[in-house]
């Protein structure tokens, strides 16, 4: 039968203390101005690129090496930290709504019923991102979403769109918004009143995480919910336009609320008793409050005004453990026996840290998206507030040093065997697109690096480094040749979004093994075989289905 107990690994010992740490939006790529990793001074993750190919090594963290459908996809964080907590690769949210669509399952299934009975009386709103960034969301499914529903009975379609501008270059919402109008127009030629009813951009409205700042939610409430905003325009496209250029700092990840108003001003599409509504973003992370705010009755993170009675479903369920929201259309991957639970099960103590917009990503992502610890009392998880209501070049250190420290205390505790922390930087300022404070981020999460490594030292630990995919190493578009794109004007292009490139990884420490070494047969290793490596240096051997150890151990 099952068993948690996991086999003694022949030749490591147990009782290291494993320093884990996942630099967040830390690729490899080759060394020019634009590679942000590259100028800033990051010595200590210098001093491990010299440990090549012993204790240094790249590994994938995009495509299929990470679940996604297809080698063109980046690398996120969702995935990221599921494969590297799992030790698997799962076929994700993308990729499972993509063949429910494709077979038509989606609606056979009890969550698409559910949501179906309100569609003789009542209108269906989809609620998410509206882009092609595959991270959250993807604008093809939507597009087959809208037709099928129509094509099932749904007569009356309000779509309450957030712009991207972070998963894909910012500006490019205006091409979404023509291509979904396109397809709303065609809708209403067929006798279906379909059309856009609010707006705003996913990093001032409704896409906040791990319960940053809830006004975000509220704002997006606002709109979608009660049809008020600051904004309000007839037309969705003209919305887009005029607010990215008259508001100031309004981009695509920024731009105000607005509702879509008829020609005697009065919102085209609150969500009213009898409605049905759909998020349509498979991920869970920036979907989840909004979740929350749809389907509790007690609810007091901010004042709901009106609650209307609703038939919701999630795209996907967004929490296993919660399990919210209670209907979806699409079951979420599956993840089950992860390394963290494992580990309880076999004695290790584990301490989990980051601040709040990363928090969850070595928490809830890492456990294969479950909320809170498998055991309290093997376990602590420990989040630092975030700043709330900047954007992240205006701070790019972040919580760095803070996240370090409490990583510091807890290895010198003696109380745990893994201390595990993501450091933002690299990702959350590399979303801002400002290359300047990049480097300042990318600096700053080396020196957390070092404060950790340090910590590792004194008490004579393991460290290994990783990354769970790239973003800061590249800040500019690039044609098929590798050369940056210019725009119309002639500037540079900006990437403020993830990457392809691969994550380095690097092992170390006065407590690892004489020789522990990387394996050279995995070429292709990923993310998902940093599991069974770092359960390997915990002294023990990973699970038989796990995605092989990236290490051996030679005699020395
Ligand atoms: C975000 O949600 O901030 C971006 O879409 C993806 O970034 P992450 O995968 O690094 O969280
Ligand atoms: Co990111």
């Amino acid at each position: 039968g099952f068993s948690w107990k996991l086999d003694d690994h022949p030749k490591l010992p147990k009782g290291k203390t494993i320093g884990l740490i996942v630099l967040d939006g830390w690729g490899e790529a080759d060394p020019d101005q634009y590679n942000c990793i590259h100028v800033a001074e990051t010595p200590i993750m210098d001093s491990f690129k010299k440990t090549a190919p012993e204790k240094w090594r790249l590994i994938r963290a995009h495509g299929k090496a990470v679940g996604l459908p297809t080698e063109d996809d980046m690398g996120n964080s969702e995935v990221g930290h599921n494969a590297l907590g799992a030790g698997r690769i799962y076929a994700q949210g993308a990729k499972l709504v993509d063949l429910a669509l494709a077979s038509g399952k989606i609606y056979d299934g009890e969550g698409f019923k559910y949501i179906q009975q309100c569609f003789d009386k009542g209108t269906l709103h989809l609620i998410g991102l509206l882009s092609d960034g595959g991270v959250h969301s993807r604008l093809d499914q939507l597009q087959l979403l809208l037709k099928g529903a129509s094509e099932h009975g749904a007569k009356r379609i309000r779509v309450h769109m957030l712009t991207d501008g972070r998963d894909v270059l910012d500006g490019s919402s205006v091409g979404f918004v023509e291509t979904l109008e396109n397809d709303l127009a065609k809708l209403r030629e067929k006798g279906i009143d379909a059309q856009i009813a609010s707006g705003g951009g996913r990093m001032y409205v409704t896409m906040d995480r791990y319960e940053n700042d809830w006004e975000v939610v509220k704002r997006g409430w606002d709109a979608q919910v009660l049809g008020e905003a600051p904004h309000k325009f007839q037309n969705a496209l003209e919305a887009v336009k005029k607010l990215r250029t008259e508001q100031p700092k309004a981009n695509d990840q920024y731009l105000p609320p607005f509702v879509i108003v008829d020609g005697s001003g009065k919102a085209v599409g609150p969500i009213v008793d009898g409605d049905a509504v759909v998020t349509i973003n498979f991920r869970a992370d920036r979907m989840v409050m909004l979740a929350k705010a749809l389907e509790y009755q007690d609810f007091v993170k901010f004042d709901r005004v009106r609650v209307p009675k609703i038939h919701y479903a999630g795209m996907l369920q967004y929490d296993g453990e919660l399990k919210l929201p209670s209907h979806y259309l699409v079951s979420p991957p599956e993840i089950e026996r992860t390394s963290g639970e494992y580990l309880v099960h076999n004695g290790v103590r584990t301490f989990a840290c980051s601040e709040t917009v990363k928090f969850g990503h070595v928490t809830f992502f890492w456990n294969g998206n479950r909320s809170g610890c498998f055991n309290s009392e093997m376990e602590e998880y420990v989040e630092i507030p975030s700043d709330v209501g900047i954007t992240f070049n205006v701070q790019p250190k972040m919580k760095a040093i803070e996240i370090a420290e409490k990583a510091r205390d807890a290895i010198l505790s003696g109380k745990f065997h893994q201390v595990r922390v993501n450091l933002p930087n690299g990702d959350m300022v590399g979303h801002t697109g400002d290359i300047e404070a990049t480097i300042v981020a990318c600096k700053a999460a080396d020196e957390a690096v070092k404060m950790i490594i340090d910590a590792i030292e004194q008490v004579g630990g393991i460290f290994v480094v990783t990354a769970d995919h790239g973003n800061a190493e590249d800040m500019v578009k690039r044609d098929k040749k590798g050369k940056p794109q210019l725009d119309k004007t002639g500037n540079i292009q900006i990437l403020t979004s993830h990457t392809l490139q691969p994550v380095p990884i690097a092992i170390g420490g006065p407590g690892l093994a004489p020789g522990v070494r990387f394996r050279n047969d995995v070429p292709t290793g990923g993310l998902a075989n940093v599991a069974a490596t770092v359960i390997n240096l915990h002294g023990f051997v990973a699970p038989s289905d796990y995605e092989t150890t990236l290490i051996e151990v030679v005699d020395h």
